[in-house]
């Protein structure tokens, strides 16, 4: 059974992932309208997996004697400067997301919720895998500058970075 605490803990971060949905579905479509289908192609994958983050938490707290919260969410930013500001943002949010998750792992200690501190550990992994690769898209986008030829590369081949990425943090693969 969930205590209140950990209960409302988590309920944040239901949001949280449910924000960080929206926020990547923007880009998605800021990157279409622009043009660069690859690059959608990809936010457009990031947004269904933190879709998956969020259900993921909410059978977790319906399971355990909780009762998810769908809350109302905070609009997302709809327009970039440029694609390279697009991933710097990606990254930003990353960052605080996994702040996020530090805070929840730290609370489900204080309050002894072994079962929950072990269901986040998968949050902790996933966390690192994805600062990880906003930070290789980002270095590549350093690369490219303001190359023309590079950014077509770059949109044509930003899927493989992401499966490269995952696997070299699977063990299994
Ligand atoms: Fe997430
Ligand atoms: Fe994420």
């Amino acid at each position: 059974m969930l205590s209140k605490t950990i209960e409302t803990a988590l309920n944040k971060q239901i949001r949280i992932e449910a924000e960080s949905s929206q926020v990547y579905l923007a880009m998605a479509v800021w990157a279409e309208v622009k043009g660069l289908e690859g690059i959608s192609n990809f936010m457009y994958d990031q947004s269904d997996e933190e879709r998956e983050h969020m259900l993921k938490l909410i059978k977790f707290v319906n399971e355990r004697g909780g009762h998810a919260h769908i809350s109302e969410l905070k609009a997302p930013n709809v327009t970039f400067k440029s694609f390279k500001e697009m991933f710097k943002k990606l990254l930003e949010h990353e960052i605080y997301v996994s702040e996020s998750i530090n805070e929840l792992v730290h609370i489900s200690l204080e309050n002894k919720d072994y079962a929950t501190h072990n269901f986040l550990q998968w949050y902790v992994s996933e966390q690192i895998e994805e600062e990880a690769m906003a930070r290789t898209i980002l270095d590549k986008i350093n690369m490219i500058g303001d190359d023309k030829g590079g950014l077509y590369l770059f949109d044509r081949d930003i899927q493989q970075i992401s499966v490269v990425s995952s696997a070299a943090n699977d063990p299994s693969a």
